[in-house]
């Protein structure tokens, strides 16, 4: 009788010595882990935005619970709080269009903290983000990409952000000194005149350090069947011998013309990879732009899958 008690006592307490035992693990775990500075920092990062319950706002900001970004490819998720987000992105089947700042400054830690945080809460389960993972990403981008681009009527320019979803990097947007008129006519006029001339409008925006970058994507809408003037600008004005340089274009339907011959007569010293050209917007019919809803997204598969091979090692 008497061993027999002592042998239920010990079946009795096994389970509470167990329990004792996984909640000093779990103690221990929750002081080295980020979740709680993830609270923290996300009610000082993210939380005017998000919301406390990571509800958003309608129509406006996105959730944060069970989203594809939240729960999928952390790559991608660090890639969004890494570079921020603007143009158009669709969350559970809405579209938003609005802008989310980087939040690269915040550091490697606090992105993991930050991350581990909303993928554990407002509904979500999901594995922590590590310092690691974030730290790899970071540098990832540091490889330094650079999209330049000259868009008039912004489809060049979507293709240009969906670039940058994709793999990072810094936008520049190209703009001149004197732009071009705002009458289509007048400026179809004034550049068939550049091109005849082989003028080169000067630019107004720089890039300090061109040197930083190995990766230069440049993109450019046909114009006159050629490459606008202001990309020659930029290509005359900047040295990108050594670097991969990656083309690609948008127009009206007749093609890139002699654009992406161009970029290579231009750049006789860089890796120049396949070019990638989609129909945009074609203004003089009064079609500006058209880089949203379907068209965006069968443009941004068409992207990816370009962007995949010429951006394979
Ligand atoms: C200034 C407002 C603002 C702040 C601050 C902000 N976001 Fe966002 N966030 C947005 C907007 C707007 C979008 C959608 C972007 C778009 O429309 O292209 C977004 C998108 C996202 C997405 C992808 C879509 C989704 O809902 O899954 C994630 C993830 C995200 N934000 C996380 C964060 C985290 C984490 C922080 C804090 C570190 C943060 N955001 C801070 C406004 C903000
Ligand atoms: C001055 C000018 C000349 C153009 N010439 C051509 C052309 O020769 N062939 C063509 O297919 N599209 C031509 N287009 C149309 C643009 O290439 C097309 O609308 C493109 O998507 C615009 O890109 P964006 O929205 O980035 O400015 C021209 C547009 C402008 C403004």
């Amino acid at each position: 009788m008497r061993l027999k008690g002592k042998y239920v006592n010990r079946i009795l307490i096994l389970p509470f010595m167990c329990f004792w035992m996984l909640s000093v693990a779990q103690k221990k775990e929750n002081s080295a882990s980020p979740t709680l500075s993830g609270k923290i920092l996300y009610a000082q990062h993210c939380m005017t935005c998000h919301q406390a319950d990571g509800a958003g706002a309608q129509n406006m900001i996105p959730t944060l619970s069970k989203t594809d970004f939240v729960l999928g490819n952390k790559a991608r998720l660090i890639n969004i709080l890494l570079n921020g987000l603007n143009g158009e992105i669709t969350v559970n089947s809405v579209v938003y269009g609005n802008e989310m700042p980087s939040q690269a400054l915040l550091n490697d830690g606090e992105i993991a903290a930050i991350l581990t945080y909303i993928r554990n809460n407002f509904g979500n389960k999901a594995g922590p983000v590590t310092v690691q993972e974030v730290k790899k990403i970071r540098a990832s981008i540091k490889k330094q990409i650079l999209i330049v681009y000259l868009s008039r009527t912004n489809n060049t320019r979507a293709i240009a952000e969906m670039i940058q979803r994709n793999v990072g990097g810094t936008l520049a947007p190209l703009e001149l000194v004197t732009p071009y008129p705002a009458n289509y006519h007048a400026t179809v006029q004034q550049v068939v005149k550049e091109n005849e001339t082989g003028y080169l409008p000067p630019l107004k925006t720089k890039i300090d350090s061109i040197g930083k970058y190995n990766i230069v994507f440049v993109g450019f809408p046909t114009w006159d069947m050629k490459m606008p003037p202001p990309m020659k600008s930029f290509l005359k004005q900047y040295d990108l011998r050594g670097k991969t340089v990656i083309p690609f274009n948008t127009n009206a339907g007749y093609g890139v013309g002699s654009g992406f011959q161009s970029v290579k007569e231009l750049c006789p010293n860089s890796k120049v990879m396949e070019g990638f050209s989609i129909q945009g917007g074609i203004e003089r019919d009064g079609v500006l732009f058209v880089m949203k809803g379907e068209k965006a997204k069968e443009a941004e598969t068409e992207v990816k899958k370009w962007i995949r091979k010429v951006m394979a090692r």
